[in-house]
């Protein structure tokens, strides 16, 4: 849990950085329609949760810094006795003051009467230009407004600027209580892991596998995963993405699951491949033991001091080389990364970071460079191979095999800790796994 501390200290990082003549505006995310009177599961924009731990849909943070009635303002919906009979609890103006710390709170209908009297005389807006939507439009009225009035000594804004360089920043780096939450997210993602390994038997279909994951993320009070479930049986795998998770899981098949809880907002994300019936075949084990050799490699690059890219590219040249040991490339090496043809099996990045969001925010690159690896942040290592089954110049004994190895790893003072380390990634351990058979 981020204690309400933490998050008044983040608040205030935020104001000194954006300075005294600022304002920052961050909308919450919408609810959203999924059919006639249903919505989607609401699910709270990470920026605005980041800084206030309000969770309802209809708000807007308002930072001031230095307004000496109060810097810290929370626009959200008036509590509503009626409402709360139909859809429950909300905190309501009072809610936003006591529960939230909120300096003052104002019905979120009630905008126009009050921004443009806090955009006064403030030079810059920091609002995040990713996700403008309809506060964009309505920010430049308020502005307008606001120049309209320059001739009774009233100034506006001059600057509207993206708020996400600096937020984005501070999110990079995760406080002991953010590690805390991705430690219990992925407790419980390896154990739904590990329940799955157990249950998998030829014949199951991809989505009952997933119930399973569902079932042990729902079991520990993680409503939600992080990201839909892959649940990808035999060449289904080769598709990065895929999320049907309908067919029929076959005897002699690889299956690969992608998948990872979401606790109090933070995500973990892991990918674990095993043979459906319990036992690698001999051209399984050769391509699983090469993906894990590689992520072992990358995981062994991240270091403070190291560059974002390092693991990467150690991944590339530990893939590359074996493909060409197993006949699945032919050729030098050192051209063959150059002239990028691992990328026929091997088309993504070996990772991104982790957080609230599973490709969490944060910079790659500090100007023309990688960024350099630093205590605190958090990052997934996710090599694979995906030899899709109409590759051509590629022996048959190849085709459909699709792996993915990944775990999630925190950068510390001397190296790093994987967090997901619990999860059984050798050909051994998932062999002698998959002999415990559930019920
Ligand atoms: N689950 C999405 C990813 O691994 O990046
Ligand atoms: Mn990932
Ligand atoms: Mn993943």
């Amino acid at each position: 849990m981020i204690s309400p501390k933490e998050f008044q200290r983040r608040r205030r990082q935020l104001m000194r950085m954006v300075g005294k003549g600022a304002i920052v505006l961050i909308p919450s995310a919408p609810l959203l329609k999924r059919n006639r009177d249903v919505e989607y599961p609401f699910r709270q924009d990470s920026d605005f949760y980041y800084l206030t731990g309000f969770n309802e849909p209809e708000a807007l943070l308002v930072l001031v810094p230095g307004r000496e009635q109060g810097e810290y303002l929370l626009f959200c919906r008036e509590y509503d006795a009626q409402k709360s009979v139909w859809t429950g609890h909300h905190a309501g103006l009072d809610g936003a003051r006591a529960q939230f710390g909120a300096d003052d709170a104002f019905p979120i209908t009630d905008l126009d009467d009050i921004i443009p009297g806090l955009l006064e005389n403030r030079e810059r807006v920091y609002y995040p230009m990713d996700r403008v939507g309809e506060l964009h439009g309505r920010l430049l009225e308020w502005v307008q407004q606001l120049r309209g009035k320059a001739r009774s000594g009233i100034s506006a804004p001059g600057e509207l600027v993206a708020v996400e360089h600096l937020l984005h920043d501070m999110r990079l780096f995760k406080s002991a209580a953010e590690i805390g939450a991705i430690r219990k997210a992925a407790e419980i993602s390896v154990k739904a892991h590990l329940r799955v390994m157990r249950a998998c038997r030829p014949g199951m279909h991809e989505y009952q596998l997933e119930a399973e994951l569902l079932h042990e993320f729902t079991m520990h009070g993680m409503r939600s995963p992080g990201y839909p479930c892959i649940v990808a049986g035999g060449s289904n795998a080769c598709v990065l993405h895929y999320t049907d998770n309908s067919a029929a899981l076959k005897d002699g098949d690889l299956v690969l699951i992608d998948a990872g809880a979401e606790h109090h907002n933070y995500a973990a994300d892991i990918s674990r491949t095993f043979p459906v019936n319990g036992r690698f075949s001999a051209a399984q084990r050769d391509v699983y033991e090469l993906v894990l050799e590689a992520q072992a490699a990358a995981i062994a690059k991240i270091k403070p001091g190291n560059h974002w890219i390092d693991p990467h590219d150690e991944a590339v040249q530990v893939l590359t080389k074996g493909m060409v040991k197993l006949g699945l490339l032919k050729g030098k090496v050192s051209k063959l990364i150059k002239d990028e043809k691992y990328k026929q099996f091997y088309m993504h990045r070996t990772g991104h970071w982790l957080g609230m969001d599973v490709h969490d925010v944060g910079d790659y690159k500090v100007g023309e460079a990688w960024r350099m690896f630093e205590p605190g942040m958090v990052l997934t290592v996710e090599p694979g191979l995906y030899i899709r089954p109409d590759s051509k110049k590629v022996d048959k004994r190849w085709h459909g095999i699709g792996i993915r190895i990944e775990d999630d790893v925190l950068v510390t003072k001397d190296g790093c800790e994987v967090l997901t380390r619990a999860a059984p990634k050798s050909v051994e351990d998932i062999e002698s796994l998959m002999q415990e058979k559930s019920p």
